[in-house]
């Protein structure tokens, strides 16, 4: 599924579920030595996915552990995103000459928790998941609202490296599967130049919700 959002320089795979046997390296192991059985096999199926899609650009199994911030440290050349949530896992690479930063994000298809988009959205986001809401109540709208920031939030924090509040962009949705985010705040750099803007687009598909942005070099 997560490919039909991507262009076609972004190599990208998916699992619906886990395999009981993923070889991690060394340092990927470490990561999640403590961690309870579903984190670990979140983690290594989605590592298989990233091989899997790097396999797609030429590049050899590498190991993938978790940086700064837990952003994940992809092969020098190679820009990535990752994302699973329950019963969906994802990966996505591109080459850095080609692409500056890819963001994948999946959810489950159903609302957030009571009080979640009050923490997460903008005034005029909320405004958004209700006008779409009122429109088609096919879609959990704010769960797809806060889908798009965690996508932004994976892109920005490949290019800026730091953190970035949850009203540090505002996003804007298109019921026919495109949206795009406007920063708030300073825009992050790519190659030298300021990124004001990102676009995206999304998907309601077999209970879930994924979106992804990819930032093509000119
Ligand atoms: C990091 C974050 C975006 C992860 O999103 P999530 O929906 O909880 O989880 P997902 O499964 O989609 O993504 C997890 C994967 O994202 C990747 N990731 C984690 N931190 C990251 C970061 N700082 N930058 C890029 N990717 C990151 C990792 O690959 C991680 O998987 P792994 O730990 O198995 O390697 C989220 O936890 C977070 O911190 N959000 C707050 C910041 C934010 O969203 N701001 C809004 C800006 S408008």
């Amino acid at each position: 599924m997560i490919e039909e959002l991507l262009p076609v320089d972004v190599r990208s795979a998916e699992a619906f579920d886990d395999d009981a046997d993923i070889h991690l390296f060394p340092e990927e192991r470490a990561a999640v030595a403590d961690a309870v059985p579903r984190r670990r096999r979140e983690f290594s199926t989605v590592r298989r996915c990233a091989r899997t899609a790097l396999g797609e650009l030429g590049v050899p199994p590498v190991p993938l552990p978790p940086g700064r911030h837990r952003a994940p440290q992809w092969p020098a050349g190679v820009v990535g995103s990752m994302t699973h949530c329950s019963g969906y896992r994802a990966a996505a690479v591109a080459r850095a000459s080609r692409v500056h930063s890819v963001g994948i994000d999946a959810e489950e298809s159903a609302p957030l928790p009571e009080g979640v988009l009050d923490l997460v959205a903008l005034p005029a986001e909320r405004d958004l998941v209700e006008r779409l809401g009122a429109r088609s109540d096919t879609v959990p709208w704010d769960r797809l609202l806060f889908s798009c920031k965690e996508a932004v939030y994976k892109v920005w924090f490949s290019l800026a490296q730091r953190m970035l509040g949850f009203d540090g962009a505002r996003i804007d949705i298109d019921s026919g599967g495109f949206f795009s985010a406007r920063f708030l705040v300073p825009p992050p750099r790519a190659a030298g130049k300021p990124v004001p803007r990102l676009t995206g687009r999304w998907m309601h598909r077999g209970g879930f919700i994924l979106t992804a942005i990819a930032l093509p070099c000119p």
